[in-house]
């Protein structure tokens, strides 16, 4: 669930909390580059082909209109399969995918890109990110000048990183001057990472939530079963 530049405390009223979606419009937030992302997607992993091609279709039919895979996930051709038979048209859907420490650079990124599309059967990708910062192997400014071509030349809508913390997004601004629209990192009741949010939204990035609600209790928590009671809705 992204929050941040967009997010507006309206926005975040109208978010769904019910386990199902049905009939329910999702609220999207702005990104930097023009591009917009509903606050609710599906997660695929780790799911397979079948299997997310299928929760692809499901999903859909309860309102979902944004998935969430990788090429590390292996199942970016299920992804695919779902989003060209689940019957909305492709400009309504919102497709992420992330590649791996291999494409690192400023032509692997486009290398990335081609097998990601080719693998999705799909002509354009909403969002890509560069799935971990990989501080080990230090290329990540170069994937995201990779990134920053694929902007600029109309192959991918928005651009982003993902399990980055304020370090390397500050290694990327002072290298490029330019930041992502979204950062896609672990965040959840338990794990709010507050200096990372900041960073993030000070400089107009999204900040995009990676297992929200997955934490151990957090759905038996007294808070949350309270206030779930107070708005007659499911933990969850
Ligand atoms: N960028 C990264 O490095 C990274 C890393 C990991 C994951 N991810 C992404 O994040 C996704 C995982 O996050 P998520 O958005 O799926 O959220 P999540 O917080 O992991 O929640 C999913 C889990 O919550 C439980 N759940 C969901 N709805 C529920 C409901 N209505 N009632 C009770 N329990 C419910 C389910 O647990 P049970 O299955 O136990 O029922 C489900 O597996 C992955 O699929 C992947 O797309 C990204």
């Amino acid at each position: 669930m992204p929050t941040g530049q967009g997010s507006s405390s309206e926005a975040r009223d109208r978010v769904p909390c019910t386990g199902s979606l049905t009939d329910m419009s999702i609220p999207t937030v702005p990104l930097l580059h023009g591009a917009s992302i509903p606050v609710i997607g599906l997660g695929t992993y780790p799911l397979n082909n079948d299997e997310a091609a299928a929760a692809v279709r499901a999903a859909v039919e309860r309102g979902y209109r944004h998935f969430d895979t990788a090429e590390n996930y292996r199942n970016e051709r299920g992804v695919g399969q779902g989003v060209r038979d689940c019957g909305v048209p492709r400009d309504e859907l919102f497709v992420t995918t992330k590649f791996n420490r291999e494409w690192h650079s400023v032509d692997g990124a486009r290398k990335a890109w081609q097998a990601s599309v080719e693998r999705l059967g799909l002509d354009h990708i909403d969002l890509l990110l560069i799935h971990w910062p990989n501080p080990d192997q230090g290329t990540y400014v170069d994937a995201f000048r990779g990134l920053l071509e694929l902007l600029a030349d109309g192959s991918v809508r928005a651009i982003g990183t993902s399990n980055f913390k304020p370090s390397h997004m500050a290694r990327l601004v002072s290298e490029t001057g330019e930041v992502p629209d979204v950062n896609q990192i672990q965040l959840s009741p338990y794990t709010p990472r507050t200096a990372s949010v900041e960073d993030n939204r000070r400089q107009g990035i999204v900040t995009e939530s990676w297992s929200p609600i997955k934490a151990e209790g957090l759905l038996h928590d007294p808070v949350v079963t309270r206030i779930a009671e107070d708005l007659g809705r499911t933990a969850a």
